[in-house]
């Protein structure tokens, strides 16, 4: 595997480029890779990554709290190559980040999480494998060999699913489980509804579930409420090829057993889970052996309760502002959130980071490591797995010039001192 140029080096890398007309094949601005996939990808696909709750404030909160702060640079600090590797948990970490769990990667591409998987284990960045996934953690994880990653986990009404799903997280290789907890039912995302569009409705995003045993066994026991609802409405053509193909077998097998049908129908049965409580998270923790992180909290006392029950991490996220329209910044949580905390416990920041100065700016502030979300399925609508990788360099070298030039040798020097509001 040919080294990643990373920092002056990619800098250099992309003007020598020049020279002989090759460009970048994204953006080297995280920010600018939004507006190139809303050209490539088709209006639901695109508006189905990019909705956010209601009027979309919660998705500019998260951005303005970082545009917020300023970078207080020191001079004369000796640093030509800072160290960008970490550690979090039991991880050692190339990079600060991780990839974000995001759903229907095969929105973005043909082979979503299956390209994504090849930028994670040339990156060495783990992937934070979707419950919502177009392909299997398994057919993931054979691209991935052992390279990190992280199983994101939904708790739907079945603990039977829930289990299986943590089972075959273990044995796939997942270093951790990281259970969502802000998605208890979907937000209002207008952009999606005035679409009418959920792609789970079309068969897409349930490869975790149509390849899992349990899952399987539950939608035979839907096999009456399936057929009855297909009766009220006909999808058009398209809608139903897409439908049929959907199901891993073959699109003859699907039309005569209508699994794909049953299969939606029961994801939609036990997908949303809003009774889901605290003991649903101790019972989550006595089958499993691997870390459990939560994600989605945003409240200090739910952080604090977090560390009662025992998990090992906490991502702060607001869902990319996909859950709750006028959301709190997940950047303005941590802060608080960190405040109340033993420094020590590791605190993963989500949602709105687009640049390597954002990357900066959370570790500044308390995190861990971050999360990069939307902007890499945009890189990956763009130019698949080579764009994601592209991304990835993008990020770090960014991190890593600005660590030079404010003077940080390693992740560790990032502190408070070095910004201001
Ligand atoms: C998500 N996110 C998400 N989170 C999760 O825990 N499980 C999931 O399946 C998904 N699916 C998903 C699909 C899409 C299209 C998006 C954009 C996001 C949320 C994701 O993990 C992360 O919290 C946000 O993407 C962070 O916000 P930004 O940085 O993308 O704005």
């Amino acid at each position: 595997m040919a080294l990643l140029q990373i920092g002056k080096s990619r800098q250099g890398e992309i003007y020598l480029n020049g020279f002989n007309g090759v460009q970048p094949s994204i953006s080297t601005n995280g920010n600018l890779l939004e507006e190139k996939a809303r050209k490539i990808l088709n209006k639901k696909a695109f508006g189905y990554i990019f909705a956010g709750a209601g009027s979309n404030q919660g998705i500019q909160n998260n951005l303005e709290a970082f545009k917020s702060y300023k970078i207080r640079s020191r001079i004369l600090q000796g640093v030509e190559w800072p160290e960008l590797t970490t550690n979090l948990l039991d991880l050692k970490l190339p990079y600060p980040f991780l990839f974000a769990p995001i759903g229907v990667l095969g929105l973005a591409h043909p082979k979503g999480d299956l390209e994504l998987a090849n930028a994670s284990k040339i990156t060495q960045t783990p992937m934070i494998q979707s419950n919502q996934a177009s392909f299997s953690m398994e057919a993931c994880a054979e691209i991935l060999g052992n390279t990190n990653r992280w199983f994101q986990l939904y708790f739907g009404k079945s603990r039977d699913l829930v289990e299986s799903l943590v089972n075959r997280a273990e044995i796939s290789g997942s270093k951790a489980i990281v259970l969502t907890l802000d998605t208890t039912l979907l937000g209002w995302r207008c952009i999606d509804l005035d679409q009418a569009y959920l792609p789970f409705l079309r068969g897409l995003g349930l490869a975790q579930y149509t390849s899992d045993p349990v899952f399987r066994k539950l939608m035979q026991k839907h096999i009456s409420t399936a057929s009855n609802s297909t009766k009220r409405k006909l999808p058009n053509i398209f809608d139903l090829i897409q439908l049929f193909n959907s199901y891993p077998d073959t699109f003859f097998n699907n039309i005569k057993s209508k699994n794909p049908i049953k299969a939606v129908s029961t994801f939609l049965d036990i997908y949303s889970n809003p009774s889901l409580s605290w003991e649903d998270v101790k019972w989550l923790k006595t089958i499993t052996k691997l870390p459990i992180i939560l994600k989605g909290i945003l409240h200090p006392e739910d952080a604090l309760k977090a560390i009662d029950y025992g998990v090992q991490g906490i991502i702060v996220s607001n869902h990319g502002g996909r859950q709750i329209d006028q959301v709190i910044s997940s950047l303005e949580s941590m802060k608080t959130i960190k405040k109340t905390m033993d420094p020590s416990f590791p605190l993963i920041l989500d949602s709105g980071i687009r640049t390597g100065i954002d990357i900066f700016i959370a570790l500044a502030l308390g995190a861990k490591a971050v999360c990069l979300g939307r902007p890499y399925a945009y890189a990956l609508a763009i130019n698949g797995h080579q764009g994601v990788i592209e991304y990835v360099q993008n990020m770090a070298s960014e991190l890593s010039i600005a660590m030079s030039l404010v003077g940080c040798k390693t992740i560790d020097d990032i502190s408070e001192n070095l910004i201001s509001i």
